[in-house]
């Protein structure tokens, strides 16, 4: 028996060994970091619950383009605005894959998902299909305010609630942004009390596992782990079982709304010539509501921490809130427009944070090029976003939130063309943008200014709340700077 592992072993090292040669030699021309060992590559000496960091210091030494190995796969990484801009823009088409892994080739998601599928014509066409059903634009978002106005209220009554005490505001947010998306997705919503919440967030926390740290991408090489009854394979079925079971017995039986993006989908699974089923709108249905809940909720959660960590950011907030607000009406969407240092701590929130820092696995679906560099088809392409967005060669003082970095002398906002703008790319670019990035503004808005304008926010215990830093986070699918405690003063007393 022993002997039999043991060549097997030394099956799977030159195995490992000739396959390494083979995309070494394609790659030649961007530098790899060392050491490697067979098998494993860098995997074993990466902190891969930091990889985001990792990478990061990895570009002072290697510079902006280098590539690593995690196990079997060569991976290309890209760590400052030209590659990036090279990769997602100018040669988007080529760089809009996604690698297959067998995390997401279990259970046909890469086949019927949005995030996981790599770019197919039934990609594209799903992708147009979610972004028409969102409505995102025009009548859409008087449809987005009467969706959330219920939901702001119902926030503010469970923060007037806590009456002055210290309350931790994960749970409040999650609950609002979540029923917000289950609205758009499905017309309905769940009550705070219920499991069903619960329930997703339980989902969430389950795939954050899976997809998130790193340590499960050792499933997507050795995927004959979940024979020796791996960790990372009983958590991805238990995250699949217990989303498979959510969409049956909570979901399916709901009167879903006409005008909701589920029942868009459904309509389309009656078109013979369509090849959407029941599971491609259930993997769709999964990761709009996990992908547009938990960035969300987190960026509305790390604006309070950073809020509390920074009064003085949140007092010009309220400034010009009651400027162009007050006390008699309730903020809309309108008003985003003539607030530009909101619109200025939004998108210093984005680059600060970097919610999502490595994006999602991109990979080339042709031979192409990024800035000079060859790389071939089915190259794995990590993004790092964090590392542009913190580069100090660009962003002066990149480790402080400075919203008036986005305002010109006058206080206005820098136009969408500024490079300043422009360099903020939280939700990606190109043809695997995010397809929540007005979503996620809009409802930031509605939410965070309508709660500011009621109450002013204060640490529970200053010495106990986390770091402001996002470089102390701890990395799932979204970085997240833990649980913390604040207290709530209303402003009308
Ligand atoms: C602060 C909030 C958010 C941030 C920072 C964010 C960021 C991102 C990033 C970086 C990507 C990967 C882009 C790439 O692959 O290059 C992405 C993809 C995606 N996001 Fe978001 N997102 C946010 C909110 C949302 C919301 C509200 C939704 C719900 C509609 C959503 C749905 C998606 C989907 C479906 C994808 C996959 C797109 C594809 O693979 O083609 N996101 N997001």
């Amino acid at each position: 028996m022993i002997t039999l592992i043991v060549l097997f072993v030394l099956f799977m090292i030159c195995i490992s060994m000739i396959w390494n040669w083979s995309q070494t030699s394609e790659l030649s021309g961007i530098p790899a970091v060392k050491p490697r060992w067979p098998l494993f590559g860098n995997a074993l000496f990466f902190d891969l619950t930091k990889t985001h960091i990792v990478l990061t210091e990895l570009a002072q030494k290697y510079g902006p383009v280098f590539r690593i190995k995690l196990y079997g796969d060569e991976i290309v990484v890209l760590n400052d605005y030209k590659s990036i801009y090279s990769a997602l823009v100018a040669n988007g088409n080529e760089v809009a894959g996604r690698p297959s892994m067998y995390r997401t080739e279990h259970a046909d998601r890469n086949r019927n998902s949005i995030v996981w599928q790599t770019y197919t014509p039934k990609l594209k066409m799903l992708r147009k299909e979610v972004h028409k059903s969102l409505r995102m634009f025009g009548d859409g978002l008087n449809s987005l305010e009467d969706k959330c106005f219920p939901e702001v209220e119902a926030l503010i009554a469970r923060i007037r609630d806590t009456d002055g005490h210290p309350f931790d505001p994960w749970d409040y947010i999650y609950d609002t942004t979540c029923n917000v998306m289950l609205l758009l997705l499905l017309g309905v919503r769940f009550s705070y009390t219920g499991d069903e919440l619960t329930q997703l967030k339980e989902i969430s926390r389950l795939f954050n596992h899976t997809f998130g740290s790193g340590s499960g991408s050792r499933l997507d090489v050795i995927p004959w782990l979940h024979i020796l009854r791996n960790q990372d394979f009983s958590v991805l079925k238990s995250a699949l079982k217990l989303r498979n079971s959510f969409w049956e017995d909570r979901i399916k039986d709901l009167p879903i709304k006409n005008d909701s993006v589920v029942a868009d989908l459904l309509r389309l699974t009656e078109n013979p010539g369509i090849d959407v089923t029941e599971t491609t709108v259930k993997e769709t249905f999964t990761n709009l509501i996990l992908a547009g809940t938990d960035t969300t909720a987190t960026a509305m959660t790390c604006l309070l921490l950073i809020l509390i960590h920074r009064p003085e950011v949140q007092d010009r907030l309220q400034a010009e809130l009651d400027t162009v607000v007050g006390q008699k009406r309730k903020p809309c969407l309108a008003d985003r427009a003539v607030m530009p240092y909101f619109e200025a701590c939004v998108l210093e929130l984005l680059r600060y944070i970097s919610h999502v820092p490595l994006a999602v696995p991109h990979s080339t679906i042709s031979d192409t090029y990024i800035e000079e560099h060859k790389i071939p088809a089915d190259t794995t392409i990590y993004i790092n976003l964090w590392a542009m967005h913190h580069d100090a060669s660009f962003w002066n003082d990149p480790w402080v939130f400075q919203p008036e970095r986005f305002l010109d002398e006058h206080g206005c906002i820098l136009p969408p063309q500024h490079e300043f703008r422009r360099r903020v790319m939280a939700f990606g670019a190109g043809r695997r943008v995010c397809l929540g990035e007005v979503l996620a503004k809009n409802r930031l808005f509605l939410f965070v200014s309508a709660i500011l304008q009621n109450f002013s926010f204060e640490a529970a215990d200053i010495q106990s709340i986390p770091d402001m830093d996002p470089r102390t986070y701890s990395l799932g699918l979204v970085l997240h700077p833990g649980r913390f405690k604040l207290k709530a003063k209303r402003r009308d007393r």
